[in-house]
Parts: C-alpha cells; structure tokens; sequence
C-alpha cells in the first residue's frame, strides 16, 4: 500500500509517500523556523498562514521526489492533533480533499503516535517497548503494547524538556529554537560546573518537571555580574543539559525496569540531542537493555512517521469520515485504536 502523509500540527509543513508503513520513498520538510525565530517562539495565526502557503508545495515535491502520481496512491494519513489547531486544520483540509477527490481512505493519527512509531521506519522493534516521547510540547513516558496501544506512565507537571531547552536558550540570548544552539555549546563545556537540581528525581513515580531547572538558570544568571560568554556559557549550557538528561534517562530506565521492558524509543525533536544519546545508550548497555533513536530526520516534526501507523490503521479497514475534525489537545491513550 502506498501512502501519503500529511503533518502540520507546528511549525513544520510536511508530506511523504511511504510504501507498506515502512519503506518512506520521500520525505519532504518545509520549516518556518526563520518565520518564527524573531518573535522567540511559534506564532499560531503564522504558523496557519505559512502552513497554507507551503502545503500544496510540499504534497507536489513529495509526489515528485517519490516519482509517484495521486494516480498510484492508495490512502491519506494526516496528524489529526494535537497541536495547533489553525496548524492542523491546514494539513487535515488538504488530506480531506484529496480523499474525497480521488475517492480513496483517509486515518487521522495522533503526532505522538506518529513520533513513538519513527524508529519503525529504520528498525525491526519488537513490541512492547517503553517510549520516552520528548519534545517542544511533550515529555512523557508510555508502555507501548502494539500499534494503537499505548498506555501513559508519565508525563511531564509543567514544561516539556524541549521547552524547557528552548526558554532557557531565550534567557541567554542564543536565539529560537534553542534544544541545537545549547546543545552545541554544551559539547564544550564541564556539565558539572553548575550543580543545577534534578526535579522529581528521588520520587517513586514517573512524572517530570522542568520549570524548576529553568527557573535555577535564571536565579544562576541574574546573581552573575556581566554577561556570560566564553568558557562559562559553555558550562552553562552543560551543567543545564546535564540535569535535563539525568532526569530522561533515570526516570526512563526505572519505568522500564517497573514495566519489564528490554527495549527503549526515544523520539521527537530533544531525541537529536547529543547528551541524551550518548547518557542513554551507556545506561542501557550496562543494564542490557536495546535502546532506539529515531536518525535526525525523523525525530524532528515529519510526515513519514504517521505512515506507520497509519498503514496499519487503513490495511485493517479503519478509516475515519470525512467530516474528521482537528484536536488540539488529545491524550495518546485515547487516540489508539485497538485493530
Ligand atoms: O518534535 P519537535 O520537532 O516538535 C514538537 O512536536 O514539539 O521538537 C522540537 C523541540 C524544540 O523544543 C527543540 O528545541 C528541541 O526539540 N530540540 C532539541 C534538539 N534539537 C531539537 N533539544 C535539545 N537538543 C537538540 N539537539
Ligand atoms: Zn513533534
């Protein structure tokens, strides 16, 4: 079955042609980033606009990159939320279009869902495994039975970690989105300079917060006289990216273990970074347990990694009408379906 994908829920418009929810023949990306870089973060009414602006473009080259015709494609899969809806609505309108058309299935997914399936793209992971979701509006931890079920062990109280690198990367100057810039910098620098806390760390249960660690960064700051440049930036960004992974990979590795888990996902955006992979990949080979991350491409926001998902959804039949609406919030338990 060949599929397109459909993903506008942020600030990336995207589509992709993926045969048999595994094999991506292209995977087109289109990033606002310059658009929203000057207001330090995502403005929704833009986002909309530039989405609207960029879809039609995007759908073309991934046709064309794939060298596949609407002609030659069985189904639609599109992120139904959550996200921003005026976002969502723009991809979800197209999809819903050329389903009605071309007179072919259309399966709305969740972009979590989309984000915990990636590596499937790349790997054979058997199931089940556990997910660390970790992204600009996520962080959370989900047991993940099989396609479509999922069940939430933790989540984050306040902040994602992606916003929590973002905000931070603000307060220094470094510039929207800020996850790449503190990474690079951290690359440098002692991440024991700062002993910035560990939020929520000797709690039995799973959940996560970060405002804490921001607001430290902050205190941090404002006790400095002068700016912060140099050497002592680069200490900074580590000591920061430090207590943000310890947490990830701590939190992660005791869910598996609660769960019996041997195998482990990271995905969405904070997936790319650096300090995370190389901490986790080391707890888990001293505990002997198989850790997968999504490569860049597909851990940032995409279109190929709904297809997993959403091939499994249309191969059994299930599709969804075509009055589907966007969800701007929308729990990951609820939104699998039991095939
Ligand atoms: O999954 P994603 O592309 O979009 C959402 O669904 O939110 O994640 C974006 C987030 C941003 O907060 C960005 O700063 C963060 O991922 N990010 C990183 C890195 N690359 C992207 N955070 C830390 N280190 C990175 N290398
Ligand atoms: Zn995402």
């Amino acid at each position: 079955m060949l599929l397109l994908a459909i993903e506008s829920s942020c600030d990336e418009t995207a589509a992709a042609v993926v045969r048999d929810g595994r094999h991506p023949l292209s995977n087109v990306i289109a990033s606002q980033v310059d658009v929203h870089a000057r207001f330090g973060g995502v403005v929704p009414e833009l986002a909309s606009r530039k989405h609207l602006e960029a879809i039609s473009v995007v759908v073309d080259e991934a046709l064309e990159n794939a060298a596949v015709g609407l002609d030659d494609i069985d189904g639609l899969v599109v992120t139904r939320g959550p996200g921003l809806v005026g976002a969502l609505l723009v991809g979800l309108s197209l999809a819903k279009a050329v389903a009605f058309a071309r007179d072919l299935p259309l399966v709305g997914v969740h972009h979590i869902e989309g984000h915990i399936l990636a590596p499937l793209l790349e790997h054979e992971v058997r199931f089940p495994y556990l997910a660390l979701a970790v992204s600009g509006g996520h962080t959370h931890l989900y047991r993940v039975d099989g396609i479509g079920r999922y069940r939430t062990l933790g989540r984050t109280l306040d902040d994602a970690a992606g916003e929590a690198f973002d905000k931070v990367a603000k307060l220094l100057g470094l510039g929207y989105p800020g996850g790449v810039q503190i990474d690079r910098l951290a690359a440098g620098g002692n991440p024991q300079a700062i002993d910035f806390p560990r939020p929520l760390l000797h709690k039995k249960n799973l959940d996560f917060s970060f405002s804490g660690i921001k607001t430290a960064v902050l205190n941090y700051v404002n006790r400095q006289e002068g700016p912060i440049e140099g050497s002592a930036l680069q200490n900074l960004a580590a000591s920061f990216q430090a207590a943000v992974v310890e947490v990830l990979c701590k939190k992660t590795l005791r869910a598996a273990e609660d769960e019996g888990l041997a195998r482990i996902v990271v995905a969405g955006g904070v997936a790319c970074n650096s300090g995370l992979r190389s901490a986790m990949r080391e707890l888990c080979r001293v505990q002997d347990r198989e850790v997968f991350f999504p490569s860049s491409l597909l851990c940032a926001d995409n279109a190929a990694m709904l297809a997993v998902a959403g091939d499994y959804y249309l191969s059994a039949g299930l599709c969804d009408p075509l009055d589907l609406n966007a969800l701007a919030s929308w729990p990951l338990d609820r939104a699998g379906r039991l095939v």
